[in-house]
């Protein structure tokens, strides 16, 4: 297939795109990076589209923003195989796969009512990563399933 023929999405002149995600997590990684929509944000997003590496993969391409690292960490999670690729002026210039990190701070909520973190105080969360899911670093509450149903929202 020509590279024209593969390409589904348009491609972006300045911002991040992040290739490789697992299949059917595009969503997910939206709200990682707390998009909705609501804040006009330029969003293209390819699913399910034919890889050769992965058999099946989600696309997310962000006009104008970068990650940060907090953000990357917790996308590792639940996309190990995506590569980000920094677009600047049309070009690749940087391309990073994500790695599992030791812990992951703020994106994720704890799901413990009682946790400093989920009152009013302004502590931020952090969980550290285990190799079957996440541990609160404050109430030692763990995630083992649907780390992405804890996503800090709003
Ligand atoms: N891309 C984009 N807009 C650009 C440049 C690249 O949307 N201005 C996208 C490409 O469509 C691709 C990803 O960014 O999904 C990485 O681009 P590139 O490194 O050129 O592609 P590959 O060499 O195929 O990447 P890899 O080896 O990581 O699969
Ligand atoms: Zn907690």
């Amino acid at each position: 297939m020509s590279d024209e023929q593969k390409l589904r999405v348009s491609k972006i002149t300045e911002g991040t795109v992040i290739d490789h995600v697992t299949g059917g997590q595009a969503l997910n990684v939206l709200a990682i990076l707390g998009i909705d929509g609501s804040g006009g944000e330029e969003v293209s997003i390819g699913m399910n589209v034919p890889s050769e590496r992965l058999g099946r993969k989600d696309v997310v391409k962000v006009e104008g923003r970068e990650l940060s690292q907090d953000e990357v960490d917790v996308l590792s999670l639940i996309a190990p195989a995506a590569t980000i690729n920094i677009v600047r002026d049309y070009d690749v210039v940087e391309k990073h796969r994500v790695e599992r990190p030791g812990e992951v701070v703020g994106v994720l909520q704890c799901p413990n009512r009682n946790c400093i973190t989920t009152k009013d105080e302004p502590v931020d969360s952090r969980f550290a990563v285990l190799d079957e899911g996440v541990r609160c670093a404050y109430c030692d509450t763990i995630i083992r399933e649907s780390i992405a149903d804890h996503i800090h929202v709003g």
